[in-house]
């Protein structure tokens, strides 16, 4: 489980660049978008984009920079940082606890 300063940042992140345009993210306040798959119970999903193992590393090198993490992903490379990565990555995984 993530604590709580971390999910925090995470969102705050997920907000700032935009995730949910493309994602149905839970409690995140945005239109919902469609053009990616939902992150509701993301971590009981299997690989990552159908290809990658779900760790929390192979998630946040995912989240910020899909098109190398899975070459030929859909999803653009998003602005963040290692950290603010790490941090989007404990919150999605977090989803389930609240
Ligand atoms: C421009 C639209 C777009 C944006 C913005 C976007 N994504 Fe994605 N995302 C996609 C698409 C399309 C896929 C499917 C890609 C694939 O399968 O490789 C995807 C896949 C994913 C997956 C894997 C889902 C699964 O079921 O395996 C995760 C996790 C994810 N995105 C998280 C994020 C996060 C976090 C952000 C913000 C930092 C974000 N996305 C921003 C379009 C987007």
């Amino acid at each position: 489980m993530a604590d709580p300063e971390t999910a925090r940042n995470g969102r705050e992140a997920i907000e700032r660049v935009g995730c949910a345009a493309c994602h149905e993210i839970p409690g995140i306040a945005w239109p919902k978008g469609r053009t990616g798959p939902s992150l509701v119970g993301f971590d009981d999903i299997g690989p990552i984009a159908g290809a990658l193992p779900n760790t929390p590393k192979n998630l946040a090198a995912f989240v910020r920079n899909a098109p190398v993490a899975r070459p030929g992903s859909a999803m653009p490379a998003m602005p963040l940082s290692e950290e603010e990565a790490r941090d989007v990555a404990a919150y999605l995984y977090g989803l389930d606890d609240e």
